[in-house]
């Protein structure tokens, strides 16, 4: 036992020595336990070093932006304590598949307005948390439906994406392992709709599929696939149609902490689609014009929950690379 302390006593000393920041960081540690909820048990040291890596990524970023270098503010968060491969791996969720750019058909942009939120319209429901579940994919197809069924009804309901980790396997998805929205479209038109997440409530896990039809929140007939990495299709089409759901690159230490204004990275790729969304709107902010993208991580990450991201801007993160929308 004495030799087990001592042992952890060097490890710990030692680290502490290597990282130098050890004792000057201990309170915003401490708060960042306390904020987050965060228990470890024999992992915090490495818990530790990997926030600190990440703090002094938000403090060197949000200096760039004093000095006008960067466009966009990232912050602390919950996701604090992991470092971008683990974050990937466990909050994001889109599986791959083949998406090469299309050959552009003209869309006629210029009669559509300068800007559109659909929440303003009620299209939008509260933003989901995924929890450490690969399931983007599954809120990003019923971002969609939810907004075209409160097209076609009037009445907004917060679907089941627990309805379709537990229960689209036969159509390719695989829980929180991934999936893909069209996949999750052909599940909800096979087994003619989805329930709501009150009836079917989200646990994060994969579990047995327990569907119930008296449970049913929207149903659907069909789904349309935009063209690829075609902004101003996407453009229209959100003008148009309503929320659309989308793919996104959102493997950056900019992405996992960001926080307000619009994200430019000029080093995302559209190879690169781990994570999937909604895009409820667009316009311009200073300039920059911008995609208002509805993310699956809960309210604390970016603007309650949303990013703006970067649009017209050669198809950044793949923005327009796999969207597509329900039709009820
Ligand atoms: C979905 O259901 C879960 C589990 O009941 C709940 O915690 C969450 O707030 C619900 N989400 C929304 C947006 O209503």
């Amino acid at each position: 036992m004495l030799q087990m302390f001592t042992l952890y006593a060097v490890v710990i000393l030692g680290v502490a020595f290597a990282s130098g920041q050890m004792q000057e960081l201990d309170g915003e540690w401490e708060q960042f336990k306390t904020k987050f909820n965060k228990n470890y048990d024999d992992d915090e040291v490495q818990r530790r070093l990997t926030w600190e890596d990440n703090f002094d990524f938000i403090n060197e970023h949000n200096r760039q932006f004093s000095d006008n270098e960067v466009t966009y503010q990232v912050a602390m968060n919950e996701f604090g304590d992991m470092d971008l491969e683990e974050f990937i791996s466990t909050m994001t969720g889109l599986l791959s598949s083949d998406e090469k750019p299309e050959e552009k058909e003209f869309v006629d942009v210029e009669g559509l307005p300068k800007e559109v939120d659909w929440s303003k319209k009620g299209y939008v429901t509260p933003v989901y948390s995924q929890g450490q579940c690969g399931s983007c994919w599954a809120f990003a197809a019923l971002g969609s439906l939810e907004g075209q069924h409160f097209k076609a009804t009037g009445n907004l309901e917060t679907l089941s994406a627990q309805n379709l980790i537990d229960c689209s396997g036969p159509e390719g998805n695989m829980g929180c392992n991934g999936g893909l929205m069209d996949q999750s479209y052909k599940y909800i038109e096979v087994n003619k709709g989805v329930d709501t997440n009150l009836s079917y409530p989200y646990v994060g896990q994969n579990g047995k599929c327990h569907f119930t039809r008296s449970g049913v929140g929207a149903t659907q007939k069909n789904f349309v696939d935009l063209p690829k990495g075609d902004e101003l299709a996407l453009q229209k089409a959100v003008a148009e149609i309503g929320p659309i759901a989308v793919a996104i690159d959102a493997q950056a230490q900019g992405f996992q902490f960001y926080k307000s204004g619009v994200y430019v990275n000029k080093d995302c790729s559209p190879a690169i689609l781990c994570h999937a969304g909604v895009v409820t709107g667009y316009g311009v902010q200073d300039g920059t014009d911008y995609w208002r993208f509805k993310n699956s991580w809960g309210t604390s990450w970016g603007m309650d929950g949303y990013m703006l991201t970067a649009r017209n801007h050669n198809n950044q993160c793949g923005i327009a690379s796999q969207s597509s929308y329900a039709i009820v």
